[in-house]
């Protein structure tokens, strides 16, 4: 998204924090907009986006190593408050005068600050002494011209300092993390109170203005988007719908994997509610023919992804017409990781969705969510009368029910799964748990076992139950499900799907597990 005007914006330069993210969430949680940008970004291309305050991320290097990541140091000059956070702490020293060096004792976890200068901004409403998460080696043992100091912890005797002249802050904890539990406030007096920053980010604006874009960019011209039923293609489906109406073809494929009623339910909202153009293509048998006897997980997503790429391409061809294609990409496929070692993010990136479509499909690109989080989208959904089921459903993965029924795909197979599945999604429902879980799932697994069932020995299937919580499926943890829960879902299961006696629950986190059996 390239905005028409400016938005009143804080620009994050990132030095490889694994927090990087979490702080562009916090700050558009004040309703301001964030920027993250690379740390060497030249100060000219920073000042030319006008931004009302400047974050330092922390990081995992330190100022004095060799290969140390350093921004561009004019942008001490810019005039634009500068909020420093751990490893920005040490850029203020680097370069304005200060001393870094390796602390006695690595500061790790929590911490207590004590404020001694209840004048400054940043703690403006907040008690004196406060929790806080540290996590860093090096400290300061000078401190840079000019500055004064805030508050101090056990350990440090500068864990904020000042220059309010200048409007510079440096923070050795993280107030982005959930572990400072006064963090929000803490960034919320940043950017209101220290960088004067009103309340101009939500998405009700945000509607007003990529309708506009949206409209300037297309023209008169034809959009088609896959739609997939998740909730990124279907808010970028609503969007484009509001914005250019009949211009909007949106193909949904059946590829014979879809969880029970995802095909009604999508035509429903989509076709009869919206009124948005819909091609519906079954292509169900198709896929499960080209699956039969294919027991391999790699050569599964292989078909899958080639088989929809042909079924989707010629719903394109037989559509005509078109110039864009649109594309639910949110900004955290568009930040572009620092490489720096020890920063997680740089290392795990996505295996998932890369590759897209052929570069023979000479489409141009719409990425109206291009500029927003996972929450946002919700939130934009929301105010596009988009059904609360669609907008907080759990993700489910491109390949569906493939990733979650082990050895070679039958349709009997995907039946008892789809079974299975209704009912975890009923009973999380029902428990209230449903839309407070990241996943929860049946996956079939390719193991039959002995039982009995009234007086019959059986030898069935084996469905296993998975729940995690998790924040962007990078990691996870695996749900502790009341066991009245587990018990209802086990006897459910065995009793009402034919051809299961056995019903297990996976304990694994990832790492070292994934979330998906493929
Ligand atoms: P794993 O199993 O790798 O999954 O821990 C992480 C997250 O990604 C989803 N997932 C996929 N999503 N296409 C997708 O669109 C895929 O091929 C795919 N495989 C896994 C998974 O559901 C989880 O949220």
């Amino acid at each position: 998204m390239v905005f028409d005007a400016m938005p009143e914006q804080i620009v994050i330069l990132d030095f490889g924090s694994q927090y990087t993210q979490v702080i562009a969430r916090r700050i558009r949680e004040c309703s301001v907009y964030s920027t993250i940008l690379r740390y060497d970004t030249p100060a000219k291309e920073i000042a030319a986006l006008n931004p009302s305050g400047i974050i330092l991320s922390g990081g995992p290097s330190s100022v004095y190593a060799d290969d140390a990541p350093l921004p561009d140091k004019q942008i001490f000059k810019l005039g634009v408050p500068i909020l420093g956070v751990c490893y920005g702490v040490q850029l203020f020293a680097h370069f304005l005068g200060g001393k870094v060096e390796k602390g006695q004792k690595r500061e790790y976890g929590k911490g207590a600050l004590s404020v001694l200068d209840a004048a400054c901004p940043l703690f403006a409403g907040l008690p004196a002494s406060l929790q806080v998460w540290n996590s860093h080696g090096d400290k300061l043992t000078r401190q840079p011209k000019g500055f004064s100091v805030v508050a101090k912890t056990e350990n440090s005797d500068y864990a904020v300092i000042e220059d309010r002249s200048r409007r510079f802050i440096g923070l050795q904890f993280h107030p982005e993390v959930a572990h400072t539990p006064h963090g929000r406030e803490i960034i919320a007096n940043f950017v209101h109170g220290v960088c004067g920053c009103g309340r101009t980010w939500t998405m009700r604006n945000y509607l007003e203005q990529a309708v506009e874009q949206i409209r300037a960019q297309v023209g008169k011209e034809h959009v088609i988007l896959g739609l997939s039923g998740g909730v990124d293609s279907s808010v970028a489906a609503a969007l484009l719908h509001r914005a250019i109406g009949d211009q909007l073809t949106c193909i949904f494929v059946n590829n014979g994997l879809l969880r029970s009623h995802e095909a009604e339910v999508v035509q429903e909202v989509f076709g009869r509610n919206f009124k948005i153009k819909l091609e519906y293509e079954d292509a169900s048998e198709l896929f499960l023919s080209r699956l039969k006897g294919v027991t391999d997980p790699e050569r599964k997503r292989k078909i899958i992804g080639r088989s929809f790429i042909e079924v989707f391409e010629s719903a394109t061809r037989r559509v005509g017409k078109a110039k864009f294609l649109a594309q639910g990409t949110l900004y955290p496929d568009v930040i572009e990781s620092v490489p720096i070692a020890g920063n997680p993010a740089a290392l795990i990136k996505s295996h998932h969705n890369v590759g897209g479509l052929p570069k023979r499909m000479r489409f141009k690109l719409v990425e109206p969510l291009r500029c927003l989080f996972k929450d946002e989208v919700r939130a934009l959904g929301l105010e596009l009368g988009l059904p609360h089921e669609i907008v907080h459903r759990q993700p489910f993965p491109g390949p569906g029910l493939a990733v979650r029924c082990l050895g070679e795909l039958t349709p009997r197979k995907l039946d008892i799964v789809r079974a299975a599945d209704s009912i975890v999604v009923e009973e999380m429902k029902a428990a209230g748990l449903y839309y407070k879980t990241w996943q929860s799932f049946a996956v079939l697994l390719p193991v039959k076992s002995v039982g009995v069932m009234g007086d019959e020995r059986t030898y069935d299937e084996t469905i296993c139950i998975r729940a995690v919580e998790s924040q962007d499926g990078m990691t996870a943890d695996w749900v502790r499900l009341p066991y009245d829960l587990l018990e209802k879902l086990a006897t459910r299961i065995v009793n009402e799907v034919k051809g299961v006696n056995r019903c297990v629950f996976d304990i694994t986190s990832k790492p070292p597990g994934t979330i998906e059996w493929e």
